[in-house]
């Protein structure tokens, strides 16, 4: 089992924190020990890229910090992490982030990005939201642009029951999280047809969850042409 540590990149990373209350640095370091964010900023390619649901911007800065010629847009529609992403990683001067979700990015950005950057985000939509959402992810990204998606899998183990009770516990007891009231959570096969049918292709999956209490699995999919 994976035991307490930060991953490779943290000094530069948590260096975008220090001007952030230590009960919001806390939870950046909490997040960076409980999922491989560094795994994920790994699979995104250089250029425009969206993070919808970014949060306080960990993985947007991981993205930023790897290549200073990439652009990184983060959006998210909890406020609060707005103000302490703007104050974190929203200095470096390849990251800008504003309020809101997909819909709001299009507004702003429709079709423009090499890739999107979704990372526990989608399970936190009841599944009859998730065309609607996909779709907007779509339209996001330039046409033969990458859909980064980072979920937790419903593979009916122990770590699928562990993320389903932590999930309750950020979202309804601790509030740190806003959400539905669900962890949609499916297994990796159901993906395929849900992102080729939201007018994705060239599909590849990679389990990430080696060394963690939580299944964590990245997809990721080209906008179809
Ligand atoms: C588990 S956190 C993940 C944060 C970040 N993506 C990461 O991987 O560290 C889930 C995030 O999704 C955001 N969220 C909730 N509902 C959303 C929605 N409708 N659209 C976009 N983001 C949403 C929450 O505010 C929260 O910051």
């Amino acid at each position: 089992m994976k035991r307490f540590s930060l991953p490779r990149s943290a000094p530069e990373v948590y260096a975008q924190f220090q001007n952030l209350p230590l009960r919001e640095r806390f939870h950046v370091i909490a997040r960076a020990s409980s999922a491989p964010l560094d795994a994920v900023a790994a699979r995104v390619p250089s250029g425009r890229i969206a993070e919808v649901g970014c949060g306080h911007g960990l993985l947007s800065a991981m993205i930023a910090l790897r290549d200073p010629d990439t652009k990184v847009i983060g959006s998210d529609p909890d406020e609060r992490k707005m103000t302490w992403a703007n104050q974190g990683p929203g200095r470096l001067p390849n990251v800008e982030f504003y309020p809101g979700s997909a819909k709001e990015l299009l507004d702003l950005h429709r079709g423009s990005f090499d890739a999107v950057v979704v990372s526990d985000v989608l399970y936190l939509f009841p599944f009859d939201r998730w065309p609607e959402f996909l779709e907007d992810l779509r339209q996001l990204l330039r046409p033969g642009g990458l859909l980064v998606l980072k979920e937790v899998e419903g593979d009916r183990s122990w770590r699928h029951r562990k993320a389903i009770v932590q999930e309750m516990v950020m979202t309804r007891a601790l509030g740190l999280t806003k959400h539905t009231g669900v962890a949609v959570l499916l297994p990796r096969k159901e993906f395929g047809p849900i992102l080729e049918k939201a007018g994705f292709d060239s599909m590849e999956t990679y389990d990430l969850a080696r060394g963690y209490t939580t299944p964590h699995i990245l997809y990721t999919a080209r906008r179809a042409a």
